[in-house]
C-alpha cells in the first residue's frame, strides 16, 4: 500500500524530534507543499535548485525553507536555507547576517539530532543547487550544496533509505508573516528500481509543476513554483 501521507507524517515526526533536541524551537508549523512518496524501492540520487527569492517579512525567528527526504529509518535528509536573524542565522559563513539575505547549509535530523555542514550566504536572486545521494558501500547519503557552481556545504549521514522527497517551507516559534513565491528548478528524483506507483503519490498544497518519467525509475519536474503563504499569528 502507498501511503500517501507518508512525507507530512514524517515531517510531524521530525518536528517532534525538533522541539525535543532544540528547546530554542517551539510551535513547529508547516506551509504550502509538493511532495513524493513513499515509494516501495528508494531514492539514489536526488537534486533540485531552490531559487527562495525574497526574504519572508518580518524578521522574526524562523523560517526555513528545504527540499528533504525522509528514511525507512524515520531520519530526515534535509540542506535548509533559512531566512532569520536568529542565532542558526546570525552568523552565515562566518559574517553576520545581511538583511534580504537567506542562509543555505547542508542538514539531516538524526536521532533527533540536527546536524549541519557548514553555513553560507545567499542573495536573493541566486540558486541553491542541492544534491542528495545515497551510496551503497557505506550506506551513506551525501549532501552537496552549492551556488553558482562552487560548493558551499557538504554533509555525509547514515540516516538510511529515502523513501520520500518534497519541499517544506517551515516556521518555527512565533514566525508570522509572509513567505514569498518560489521554485525549484530541474528537480530530479531517481529510484533504485522502477515504482510504477511512486507518480500517484504525488501530492501538491500549494505547489505547481509537472512530474514526468519514462520509465518510472527517474522523475522529473523542470519547475517547482510554491505559492506565497502567510503564516497567521502563533498560537
Ligand atoms: C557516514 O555517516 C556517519 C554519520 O551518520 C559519519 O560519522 C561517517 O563519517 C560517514 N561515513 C562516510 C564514509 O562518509
Ligand atoms: C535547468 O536545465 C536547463 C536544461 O538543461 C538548463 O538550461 C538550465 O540552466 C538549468 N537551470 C538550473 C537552475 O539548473
Ligand atoms: C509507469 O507506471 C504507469 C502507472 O503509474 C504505467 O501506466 C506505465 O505503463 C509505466 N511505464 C513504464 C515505462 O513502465
Amino acid at each position: 500500500m502507498v501511503n500517501r501521507d507518508f512525507f507530512l507524517g514524517a515531517l510531524v515526526a521530525a518536528s517532534t524530534s525538533v522541539i525535543a533536541q532544540d528547546s530554542g524551537s517551539e510551535n513547529i508549523r508547516f506551509g504550502n507543499a509538493f511532495s513524493l512518496g513513499a515509494t516501495t524501492s528508494y531514492i539514489i540520487e536526488a537534486e533540485t535548485t531552490l531559487f527562495p527569492g525574497k526574504t519572508q517579512s518580518g524578521d522574526t525567528p524562523r523560517l526555513a525553507l528545504w527540499p528533504g527526504m525522509g528514511t525507512d529509518e524515520d531520519q530526515l535528509i534535509q540542506a535548509i536555507v533559512l531566512g532569520s536573524t536568529d542565532a542558526q542565522g546570525e552568523q552565515c559563513g562566518g559574517k553576520p547576517h545581511v538583511s534580504g539575505e537567506w542562509c543555505a547549509f547542508a542538514s539531516a535530523l538524526q536521532d533527533g539530532v540536527q546536524l549541519q555542514g557548514d553555513t553560507f550566504p545567499v542573495k536573493s536572486n541566486q540558486g541553491v543547487k542541492i544534491h542528495y545521494k545515497y551510496d551503497e558501500g557505506s550506506g551513506n547519503t551525501t549532501q552537496t550544496v552549492s551556488i553558482e557552481g562552487k560548493t558551499v556545504s557538504t554533509l555525509s549521514t547514515r540516516s538510511g533509505k529515502a523513501i520520500g522527497f518534497g519541499t517544506a517551507e517551515e516556521a518555527q516559534n512565533e514566525f508570522q508573516g509572509v513567505v514569498h513565491e518560489h521554485s525549484y528548478v530541474n528537480t530530479t528524483v531517481v529510484l533504485a528500481a522502477a515504482d510504477e506507483q511512486f507518480a500517484s503519490t504525488l501530492s501538491k498544497n500549494g505547489a505547481a509543476g509537472n512530474l514526468v518519467t519514462k520509465d518510472n525509475k527517474t522523475f522529473k519536474v523542470d519547475k517547482i513554483t510554491i505559492a506565497e503563504y502567510s503564516f497567521p499569528a502563533s498560537v
